[in-house]
């Protein structure tokens, strides 16, 4: 499958996925272009230097969020892309991109949904006090992070954790789980009826 990934912000875990696609660990995934919102994003640096094309575009200087998904839509079906994989991309989708791309649009989140959606999910975490965190993988839908879950990994919250140790911990866990969940999504195995889902193992 051909994938496009849309980033915000660091990259981190756009670099983490194309790490894995060179060691052959995206299964039938191609990742053929990013996307992102903030033209000045270190993530937009980190596909320059990987040799993946980009499509940068700033929101604000369309008339409106459907005219600039439009666009991204366009860019997307000419190159052919079955899969979009959002990783930190800071923005909700509208119907524009969800219809043309219904069941086959995933993300990452830093804790165990439906717990602490939204922004700063390890700050939420750490306020809250809870002892669990961790990562999920998702459907995509309209909302903040409300579709279906499809992967899940735990992280313990430690009593000297700070933002920062706990984030360094998750993030480990995303760039270990992200890869498995794109190549098993990207390979046809992740099934999804309601809001049920299932990876099949081969
Ligand atoms: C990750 O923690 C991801 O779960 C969240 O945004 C962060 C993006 O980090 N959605 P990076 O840009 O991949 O470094």
């Amino acid at each position: 499958s051909r994938i496009a990934v849309f980033a915000s912000g660091q990259g981190s875990n756009f670099a983490a996925l194309i790490d894995a696609q060179r060691a052959g660990l995206l299964g039938e995934g191609n990742i053929e272009l990013l996307v992102s919102d903030k033209p000045e994003a270190p993530v937009a640096k980190r596909a320059e230097d990987a040799g993946i094309p980009a499509l940068l575009l700033r929101p604000k200087d369309f008339a409106s969020r459907e005219l600039y998904e439009a666009e991204i839509v366009a860019e997307l079906q000419q190159r052919e892309i079955g899969l979009v994989v959002l990783a930190g991309y800071m923005r909700l989708i509208t119907p524009v991109l969800l219809t043309p791309y219904a069941g086959r649009i995933i993300n990452i989140h830093p804790s165990l949904l439906p717990a602490f959606a939204g922004k700063d999910a390890i700050g939420q975490a750490l306020d809250y006090g809870v002892k669990l965190t961790g990562v999920s993988v998702h459907f995509v839908d309209g909302g903040m992070d409300t579709g279906p879950v499809i992967a899940q990994r735990s992280v313990v919250v430690q009593d000297n954790d700070t933002a920062d140790s706990l984030a360094e911990r998750i993030h480990k866990v995303e760039y270990e789980l992200y890869p498995e969940v794109v190549g098993a999504f990207a390979s046809g195995k992740v099934e999804l009826s309601g809001r049920k889902t299932i990876i099949r193992e081969k």
